[in-house]
Formats: C-alpha cells, structure tokens, sequence
C-alpha cells in the first residue's frame, strides 16, 4: 500500500492537512501513537483561535503578532496569518467541522481578549475551546472517504533517500522522505508505511520539562525524527513558558487560562499587591515571558512557591458562565475560584521554533512538510502571542493542502522497492527504573539549567550532561526491545539536546530566551 499523503499526529494542524487533501480526492492515512486520535495538544488548549475582531484589520493583527515576537517573527508568515486567518477559520473551523464557537446575548461570536493584543478578536468554545475543535475535526475525519486514521501507531523514524534505501549511491541525491517506520502498538510489530508525501504535525515537546501545561504525549517526536532524518529546526532556544498553572502537588500544572487574565483577572502576590503595573504597561496582558519572569521574581522576593491569581473579582455568575471547566477543576483542589485567590506558577507552554519551513510547510527534505507546533515557520520569533498557535495549524496546514494539490505533476515515483523491512536488533526487556531516572533527569535538568531564566553556566552543565545522557539513552535503545516508552524517551532527549545546544549558541537575550548573562536586545 502506497498513500499520497502520510500525515503524522491528529491535532488541529494535522487534521486540517489531512481532511482537506482527502477531500481532493488524494488518499491520506493520518496516524497518531495514542489510542484516542483526540489525545493531542489541541485537545487541551483552553483559550481560543484568533479570529478577527469589529475594530480590527489584518495590519493590527500582524503588528501584534510581530511585536509578541521581540522583533524576529518572519513578517512574511505573519502577513500570511494575519491576512489569512478569518478565511481559514471560516472554511476550516465553521464550515468544514462546524464548530459552536460561544456567542453573546445578541447572537453575534462573544470574542474574547488575551495578553498582548490589541482588540478583542479571540474565538472561543467557554474555557474548554481545543476540545470542542478537536471531537468537531475527529468527528469530520472519521466521514471523510479516502482518509484512514490509525491509533495506536507510533512513528519511530522517517525514512529517507539516503538512510533507508539498500543503495549508497542515493546520498548523492536530495534527502528525501519515502514514509516513516511506526511500531504498532497492538501487535507490536514495526511497519514500514510509504507514502508520496510525509506530513509532520506531532506537536510538542512540554514533557522534557518538569513543569508543562502539554499532555503526556507531548514529548518531542517530530523534532527528533526531523533531526535523525537531517532536517534543519530553528529558533529552538525560544521555549514559550505560560504564566499562569495550578500550583497543586496533584493538579499537574493545570492550565489557568490567560483568558481569565483577558476578562479582568489579576495577579497579586503573597501580600495582596497586584505587582505586574511595576514589569509592564499593559500590567496583566503584558507578553507572556514578561508575566512569567515577573512572577518569578516576586516569588522569589517573597519566599512563596507561587503568585495568586484573583479571579473572584470577576463575580461568581460571569465565572461560572464563562469559566466552568477551570471553576470545577480547582474545586476538585478545594480552590473555589469564585471566592479564593488562586495559587499560580510558570510552567513550560509552547516551542516557538521547531522544524524550519517555507510558507507552504515545506521542510529541507524533499516531500518532507512539517505544520503546527512542530514546524517553525518564524511566525512565533521569539514568543508567541497568544492564541495564535491553532489558527498557524489551520491557516499552514490549509496551504500545504493547496500546495499539494497544486503541484501533483512534481511528485516524482522514488525507488519505493529498494526500502527494507524493519530490522529489530534490540532484544532485552526493558528496565522500567531506567526508564524513569532518565526522564526525572532530561526533566530537572530542562527546568533547571535551560527553564525560564537561562546563564552560560547553567547552559553549559546542561550540555554536558544531556551529551551523557543522550550516548546512554542510544545504547539502552539499541540494546532493548522496541516499546512507545524507549521511543519516546530517546526522542525526548534528542529534543531536550537541541533546545540546550541552541539556547547554548544564542547569547543575546530575547524573548522567551532569557540569559541574566545575556547581551540585551
Ligand atoms: C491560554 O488559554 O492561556 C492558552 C492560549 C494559548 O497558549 O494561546
């Protein structure tokens, strides 16, 4: 079996690729590695997709877009968006997966605001918004003739040109993508699934650190298997920490929205003082690396393990009509939103860079197309403005659909038949207390030495120390039977190892790449 389009990962980014090319008749397989094809970053965002505003117009949109950034945003992807963005959420999100985006009292979409923008023009379903579009486009997919998505299937590498196939001499021309190696989960067998084009759309990588607000999944797959297969990834050392998460010994970093912050909610520190009017002239809408960095130090200038967020202001009837997932949430944690402040810490969010791309998803690998999170087309620079990250899944990934389609006569037949079938050489079980000193380790060490606040000393103990860890992590994959838990790991601390080197390499402070060493921008 041979597809047109091989996409990987069932988010909002890979979704949209995935259906759009199906509906042009090309045939598609979208696999995703967890057993619920709704398991994706996407599912869990809660703020909303930007969309277009009544006093708005797409140059104040890139101009937000571009000062978010800190002045390295590829104003080329951000002119897309921006121009863009109400034409895709249109025929993507309303029309195509007919979403129920919540709408005000008069009937009109109840657009919502968040940190750095200028107007109001954020769509949004309450407080629960990816949900809402992930089941929409799940539930669209499943309809969809001539698309296939497989759970369970997890991506081990892609295959190339000049790694897979049986003849050396094709090193000698461009790297190229054929399809990928994927470990069935079921019969835990590893397949080889070839494929004209290999669209990337795995999310993200919050799991290498020890505070997220990502899922489990998010462990960084694309970038490593982009990485192993020769792809270029930029702007890696841009690691977008959210402001705002339960601090809860069990609530796991749940996301507080910075929604919440947009509808008049304050932060406020140990003493009651709300501090952010001394970071930042917007106070609470202020970028997110300048919230973060500034919860931080009043932590630290407070001795308190967190900041406090005052929601309560918002009174209990707008609360409970508006934020009912994170109301019912922080009850299950006695936190009763509607009255108590709420105890807020930092945790990582999102990966500005990724894999790099033209404004058509096109990677450094022929026929290799990276959209999403993982890809970096610049659009993000340096930090990322807000709810920006699932439209750049539909806009990019409606392009690459267009692109595709447009350019069918340019896919050249590859030598298919000279793949081999995967070669397992790893035969010992696997060993489960590895396995989780290595993550606690990539994860301390993430937080620590490459978290939000970075030194050249930091810096260089994190190098080091994910070099080792990095050598181990291959001999222990090598030498163990293939497993989801191997792969990850040894993907995760791939990723972890780029984000450290380019952090490393990058002296100038900017963004979320903050170096209290760091020549200022
Ligand atoms: C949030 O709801 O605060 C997250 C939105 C985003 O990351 O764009």
């Amino acid at each position: 079996m041979m597809w047109d389009v091989l996409v990987i990962g069932s988010g909002i980014a890979g979704a949209t690729t995935a259906y759009l090319l199906a509906k042009q008749g090309f045939s598609v397989l979208v696999l995703t590695k967890a057993e619920n094809p709704h398991e994706s970053n996407t599912y869990y965002a809660q703020g909303g997709i930007v969309y277009k505003g009544p006093e708005d117009s797409p140059e104040l949109l890139m101009e937000d877009i571009l000062r978010a950034g800190a002045g390295i945003s590829n104003p080329e992807a951000a002119k897309i968006v921006a121009t863009e963005a109400e034409e895709a959420v249109n025929e993507v999100l309303l029309q195509a997966f007919g979403i129920d985006f919540s709408r005000n009292d008069e009937g009109s979409f109840d657009l919502t605001e968040e940190g750095a923008h200028s107007v109001r023009r954020i769509l949004h379903a309450l407080d629960s918004t990816g949900k809402a579009i992930e089941e929409a486009a799940i539930a669209t997919l499943r309809r969809t003739s001539g698309l296939e998505v497989r759970c369970g299937y997890h991506a081990i590498d892609i295959i190339t040109l000049d790694h897979h196939t049986r003849y050396p001499h094709r090193m000698y021309l461009p790297p190229t993508a054929l399809g990928v190696y994927a470990l069935n989960q079921k019969n835990k067998r590893v397949e080889r699934l070839l494929a004209k084009n290999v669209v990337l759309a795995t999310g993200g990588m919050g799991q290498i650190y020890l505070h997220t607000t990502n899922p489990p999944g998010a462990t960084g797959d694309g970038y490593a298997m982009a990485y192993r297969a020769g792809a270029r990834l930029i702007n890696m050392e841009y690691t977008q920490f959210h402001p705002t998460t339960l601090f809860h010994p069990r609530a796991n970093n749940f996301l507080i929205s910075e929604a919440v912050r947009g509808e008049g909610a304050v932060l406020v520190n140990k003493y009651g003082e709300a501090f952010m009017g001394r970071y930042h002239d917007h106070k609470d809408l202020a970028p997110r690396d300048v919230v973060t960095r500034a919860i931080l130090s009043e932590m630290y200038a407070t001795h308190e393990p967190c900041v406090y967020l005052d929601i309560a202001r918002l009174g209990r009837e707008k609360i409970l009509a508006r934020f009912p997932t994170i109301y019912h949430k922080c009850l299950e944690y006695k936190i009763d939103i509607t009255t108590d402040p709420v105890p807020v810490v930092p945790a990582y969010h999102f990966s500005c860079g990724g894999v790099y791309t033209d404004m058509y998803g096109q990677t450094t690998i022929q026929r290799l197309f990276a959209v999403g999170e993982v890809a970096c087309t610049g659009l993000h620079g340096a930090n990322r403005l807000a709810s920006t990250s699932l439209l750049e899944g539909v806009v990019f990934g409606r392009r690459i659909a267009r692109y595709l389609a447009s350019t069918v006569s340019l896919w050249k037949h590859q030598p298919y038949d000279e793949v081999p079938e995967w070669l397992e050489t790893g035969t010992e079980t696997i060993d489960p207390a590895l396995i989780y000193q290595d993550w606690a380790l990539l994860r301390n060490m993430m937080w620590n030495y490459v978290g939000a606040v970075r030194t050249k000393k930091r810096l260089k103990r994190a190098l080091v120390d994910l070099k080792n860890l990095r050598e181990d992590v291959e001999d222990f994959y090598r030498d163990t039977k293939l497993s989801p838990e191997i792969i990850e790991l040894r993907n995760a601390v791939q990723t972890g190892f780029i984000v450290a080197h380019h952090a490393w390499t990058n002296r100038e402070s900017r963004g979320a790449h903050y170096r209290l060493d760091g020549e200022e921008t």
